[in-house]
């Protein structure tokens, strides 16, 4: 086992030419010039590549253009913000040597998958038609402020939202691209379900999370917790389905002793048949997490009730986690949350409320015994 693995891999910023095309598109490509040279132009709008402009580019035949290169800009340094944000991911092309008229170019934006193979659309766009995919309709629309400019603008940024984008423009055969990377400032936090340790597979791990209001970890999530100090001595799952668990005090059941500090991994594993705990991943909190100021202490299912007499819902533990996280939060009291477990969040660590460090202290999933309540409004 190493002390630090890294799963991320580069994608390239330009993509050559041809990459993207089976061999068998390029060759039917070719027959249907050779046949036709004309337009072509009643292709349905479809969203992949288009051929069209092939075709009638110019009414020539010709597809590309002598000497002239297509070439996208994107931003090179990552682009932070945080839920509920809107954001602009940053996208420019230019033509080198200049050309003197403009010409018709598609757009596309997608959403690289986190093992970076597969690609999720977000939008296209030719001329004055775009269309937007899935999640992202509603929320995004492409900004051309400049002649040249591709930028893609997301609202109310999501968890899932969170990842690698690439501007992708067409001219005719030319196919250029760029990608941005999109990261959301977060926590990270270990989740373990009220039945235990070691008990989730994979797809049990990730709507474990969507129930605390989080989702799956990535590894540069995990990383970036690790350098903030997190230290977790149980393997939880990541996104990408390996299994990791980060540790910055080395010692004799985590890995060893003689491990430097890192994040150890036990690799991919398989993501029905293996059982851990997971990594969750939270941001901002939309709304607000309070400790309910009550006399009484509760059963859980009483703090259900008294949240909602409060016109509030019991808090989940990512939202605890974002309000400890960005609210700074802290409150000596132990509570229910919504998952059955009683924790509570220290900012400023004092004796008496637990180890020395911030974090937010956890009881477990206690079966009987009453507690306070953390309960969560929407704003
Ligand atoms: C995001 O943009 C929408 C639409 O323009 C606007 O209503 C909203 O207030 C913006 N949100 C933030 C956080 O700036």
């Amino acid at each position: 086992m190493t002390g630090l693995t890294s799963t991320s891999m580069e994608m390239p910023l330009i993509s050559s030419r041809f990459q993207n095309l089976p061999q068998v598109m390029l060759f039917s490509l070719a027959v249907m010039l050779l046949q036709t040279g004309s337009s072509y132009g009643s292709l349905p709008f479809y969203n992949g590549f288009y051929y069209d402009r092939v075709m009638n580019d110019k009414g020539d035949g010709e597809v590309l253009f002598n000497g002239v290169r297509l070439m996208v800009e994107t931003s090179d340094d990552a682009i932070f913000t945080h839920r509920g944000a809107n954001v602009t991911l940053p996208c420019r092309y230019h033509y080198a040597p200049k050309l003197d008229a403009p010409r018709r170019i598609r757009i596309k934006w997608s959403k690289l998958r986190e093992d970076n193979t597969k690609e999720r659309d977000v939008l296209v766009a030719s001329g004055r038609k775009h269309r937007i995919f899935g999640e992202f309709r509603g929320r995004t629309h492409l900004q051309q402020e400049a002649a040249d400019e591709a930028s893609l603008v997301i609202n109310d940024l999501r968890l899932h939202d969170a990842g690698k984008y690439r501007c992708e423009v067409i001219d005719g055969l030319e196919d250029e691209s760029g990608t941005v990377d999109l990261e959301l400032q977060g926590v990270v936090f270990p989740y373990q379900p009220p039945h235990g340790r070691y008990k989730l597979n994979f797809h049990e791990a990730k709507k474990s999370c969507e129930d605390q209001d989080a989702v799956i970890a990535s590894f540069d999530q995990l990383f970036k917790s690790w350098m903030e100090g997190l230290d977790w001595c149980n393997a939880g799952w990541l996104i990408d389905g390996t299994v990791q668990y980060p540790i910055t005090l080395p010692r004799e059941p985590c890995g060893g002793n003689h491990l430097e500090p890192g994040i150890r991994s036990y690799g991919e594993r398989h993501k029905n048949l293996h059982h851990f705990d997971v990594f969750c991943f939270s941001s901002a909190l939309k709304g607000t997490v309070y400790y309910l100021d009550h006399n009484q202490k509760f059963t859980l299912e009483e703090a259900k009730q008294a949240c909602q007499d409060d016109q509030g819902e019991i808090a989940k533990v990512g939202q605890l986690y974002s309000a400890w996280k960005f609210l700074d939060l802290d409150r000596c009291d132990a509570g229910w949350l919504a998952d059955g477990s009683v924790r509570y969040p220290i900012a400023s660590p004092r004796p008496n409320c637990g180890p020395p460090e911030p974090g937010v202290r956890s009881f477990g999933f206690p079966q009987t015994g009453k507690f306070g309540v953390y309960c969560y409004k929407m704003s």
